[in-house]
């Protein structure tokens, strides 16, 4: 500001009704801290420089002069006190309302977890062997030669211990290649009448799109006076007519294990094609579905159960088939990747 112009606006009501006018236009902060510059600011502000200017006025005016530019100061840190004011309370209204719930928001969904198909063929199978008198018995992963091929009547040397491509360790002992070591342990510890199943993870050297080195088993076990194929037979019709479907067959096929006898290797009609043919089952209309057998006398003599007095049978299968076909799962590493989105998919 000039001194002409200071001088022009030096009678206090010229100032004080620019002021006014200035201060009424103030709509925010910003605005706010320009007119406080203006005019009380330390450097340049009207105020500090009409003060400054007292040494120019002929003393016979000062006193007035200091009392008008005074009585100027007054209003101006009056009016910027009550403009802080409400800026301030308008400011806090502004953060209450920002921090407010907006009810007409939609909700944040949680995530809900949901049980990987395996945990769920699994549980199922545990529930309807239940409801035929079947209690859980678990055993070891790392098993030893004994309990996994020795006690199952796989002799040193002999060529069926070929067909479990066994994963090895250093130290002696073994990944179990089956579930039907638990059977071993069950019936060492045990007395019968046995009626047990044995969920659990097997490892074989295996890999492709339809084997993975680890996959899941369940076996069963029941050991009694008087058991025959009969009662295998029946059993696993009611199991797997729970399983899958109440009107599904099943066939037995000649098959052979070392642990039992005789064996075989059951299949049950297609659910893909209801036993139609179809690429699933490779146009036969049937799964293969378990293997089984009646106990072997002398796996039975081992555990120490008399072979005379008690027979039994047993039975083992895969879980992540029969949970790859009723998830529609094409490619069995698609259960063990942990992909999130695979779950979602199966879900419900
Ligand atoms: N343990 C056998 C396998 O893994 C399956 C089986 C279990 C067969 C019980 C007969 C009786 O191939």
């Amino acid at each position: 500001m000039d001194q002409a112009e200071t001088a022009g606006l030096a009678e206090a009501g010229a100032l004080a009704g620019r002021f006014e006018e200035e201060s009424s236009r103030v709509a925010d902060r910003a605005a706010w801290e320009d007119l406080r510059l203006r005019w009380v600011g330390r450097k340049q502000g009207i105020v500090r420089t009409l003060l400054a200017r007292t040494g120019e006025v002929p003393a016979a005016d000062r006193r007035a002069w200091g009392q008008a530019v005074n009585t100027l100061k007054e209003r101006v840190e009056g009016r910027l006190a009550e403009l802080d004011a409400v800026l301030t309370e308008r400011e806090r209204e502004a953060v209450k309302r920002s921090a407010a719930v907006d009810v007409t928001l939609p909700g944040r969904r949680p995530l809900v977890g949901s049980l990987h198909p395996i945990t769920r063929v699994n549980r199922e199978m545990e529930r309807i062997f239940a409801e035929l008198g079947y209690s859980v018995a678990e055993g070891p992963e790392v098993e030893t030669d004994y309990h996994n091929f020795e006690a199952l009547n796989f002799p040193q040397d002999h060529p069926a211990r070929d067909t479990q491509d066994t994963l090895f360790l250093k130290s002696g002992f073994l990944l179990r290649t089956h579930t039907s070591p638990v059977q071993i342990r069950t019936m060492l510890a045990r007395k019968p009448p046995i009626r047990v199943i044995c969920p659990g993870r097997v490892f074989r050297n295996d890999n492709d799109l339809r084997h993975s080195p680890m996959f899941h088993q369940v076996e069963g076990l029941a050991v009694a006076e008087g058991l025959t194929v009969g009662h295998l037979k029946g059993t696993l019709l009611a199991f797997l007519r729970r399983l899958f479907a109440p009107d599904v067959e099943i066939r037995l096929r000649p098959s052979f294990f070392p642990f039992t006898e005789p064996s075989a290797e059951v299949d049950v009609t297609c659910q893909s094609c209801k036993g139609q043919g179809c690429a699933v089952c490779s146009g036969t209309g049937w799964m293969e579905i378990l293997g089984c057998g009646m106990v072997d006398p002398r796996v039975l003599d081992e555990c120490g159960i008399d072979p005379d007095r008690y027979s039994g049978y047993a039975f083992g299968m895969g879980v992540d088939r029969v949970a790859m076909n009723r998830y529609g799962i094409a490619n069995i590493r698609l259960l063990f990747d942990n992909d999130e989105r695979l779950l979602r998919q199966v879900h419900g």
